[in-house]
């Protein structure tokens, strides 16, 4: 079992670069599946869920190799249409292929997707796209199969929002006949990314980042080269570790458009933010300010994925702040840790609330969700003493060596395997 150690108290300095985002690179090589050919996909990060995904695309018939940020992969030979169980069950992105393989091979065969539990995490608005486009659903002993000699493009509107069922519909789309309509599409910068890359490839898709989104059908598509967007979140959990344990840093390979909300809260608890460019200087001499009240909610809203790391910054705020999660319902699950910590958080009905201390004492705790794991390091660069953060495995599946990221920052934060 591996565990991170930190040594809290010191503030942080340096530079770093942004590490491609896993939720554009996750979805991005789904879609590959839909042509035959060489793609050379870069800044794709070293991730777990990175691995699992190459690991079924090869079990698919493909062949995936990922060195030094760039996945080369060739579709040529994919023909297998039965996502493995074991690895479908390991991540909730396994459920992006469900779309590219019926799309592509006219068949597909999937299991319920793991991930983690932050939530019910239902898959009836994928389930429903895909049969909305035409494709006969058989479901039997915990096997989901989709079968359709041809899709047909129409209007779907999704009740949700819904990251992954926007994508799924968007990918199992765009060789459809006809013209599909997203309406009430997610609007995240993942899924513009995706219509980029799938445009790159000969798609033809309008509105990515909008709420509505339309694909027009085309016979067949090729494949490319791509290069990944920047990650918001680990950007977004990088500022806030400078509001957290303060200090002065730049951060480099970034998108702040796309993290507009969480600037707009941090500036205004007193952290000092510049950017240029895909610079963002980012710095913090005291003790934030509290912030009155946040809802996380799909994008352009505050990102459910920054919550558990805005607690942690504001656990520690002068003052006392309400953080109200709406997209995922178990998502809190960090609040208990903190509290061993030192934190004081009261939660009621899907709201925190949080009254600033002073100081955190270290003490070891546990990951139990990839964003959870990543607040509990952040909380530990602020503790007073060692903090041990156990189950790191949960972090491992988001950030890219998240202690050798930090160790250039300047904290004192290393990996010890048991
Ligand atoms: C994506 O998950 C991200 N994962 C999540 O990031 C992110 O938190 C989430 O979008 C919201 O932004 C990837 O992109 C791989 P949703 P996804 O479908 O697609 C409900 C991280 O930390 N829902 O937008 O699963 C669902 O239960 C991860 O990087 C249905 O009810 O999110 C949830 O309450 C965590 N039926 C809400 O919608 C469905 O068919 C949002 O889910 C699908 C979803």
């Amino acid at each position: 079992m591996e565990t991170f150690t930190i040594e809290g108290g010191r503030p942080l300095s340096g530079s770093l670069r942004i590490q491609g985002a896993k939720n554009a690179a996750l979805p991005i090589l789904a879609a590959a599946v839909l042509a035959e050919g060489q793609f050379h996909i870069y800044d794709v990060p070293h991730l777990k869920d990175i691995d699992v995904m190459l690991q079924i695309l090869n079990e698919l018939g493909a062949n995936a190799k990922h060195t030094d940020g760039c996945v080369d992969l060739d579709t040529t030979s994919l023909s297998v249409s039965h996502v493995p169980d074991d690895l479908m069950g390991q991540m909730r992105s396994s459920i992006f292929l469900a779309g590219p393989l019926l799309a592509r091979l006219g068949e597909v065969t999937i299991s319920r997707p793991g991930g983690c539990l932050i939530g019910e995490r239902r898959i009836d608005l994928h389930l429903a796209g895909l049969t909305a486009l035409g494709a006969k659903m058989e479901e039997a002993e915990g096997y989901i199969t989709f079968r359709a000699k041809q899709l047909r493009g129409t209007n779907i509107f999704l009740s949700f929002p819904s990251v992954g069922a926007t994508e799924n519909v968007m990918m199992a789309a765009v060789l459809a006949k006809g013209m599909t309509r997203i309406c009430n599409a997610a609007r995240e910068p993942e899924i513009v990314d995706l219509q980029n890359f799938l445009n790159a490839m000969g798609a033809r898709i309008r509105g990515a980042g909008t709420d509505t989104i339309e694909i027009q059908g085309v016979p067949r598509l090729r494949s490319v080269s791509y290069r990944i967007i920047p990650d918001r979140i680990v950007t977004g959990t990088h500022l806030l570790a400078v509001g957290v344990a303060q200090g002065h840093i730049e951060l480099t390979n970034t998108i702040p458009e796309h993290l507009t909300a969480l600037i707009e809260v941090a500036r205004s608890c007193g952290v000092e933010i510049k950017t240029y460019h895909d610079i963002m200087e980012v710095k913090s001499t005291s003790r934030p300010r509290a912030y009155d009240r946040i809802i996380t909610s799909p994008f352009p809203g505050f990102p459910t994925d920054l919550q558990a790391q805005l607690m942690v910054f504001l656990a520690q705020a002068k003052g006392t702040s309400v953080i109200k999660e709406t997209v995922f319902e178990g998502r809190f699950k960090h609040v208990n840790e903190l509290a061993r910590m030192g934190a004081s958080i009261y939660v009621d009905l899907g709201s925190a609330i949080i009254r600033g201390v002073s100081r955190f004492t270290g003490t070891s705790v546990e990951a139990t969700d990839l964003r959870a794991g990543a607040a509990l390091v952040l909380a530990g660069l602020a503790a007073e003493g060692t903090t041990t953060v156990e189950q790191i495995h949960h972090i491992d599946r988001g950030y890219d060596r998240l202690e050798l990221q930090l160790q250039r920052l300047g904290a004192r934060i290393s990996r010890i395997s048991q």
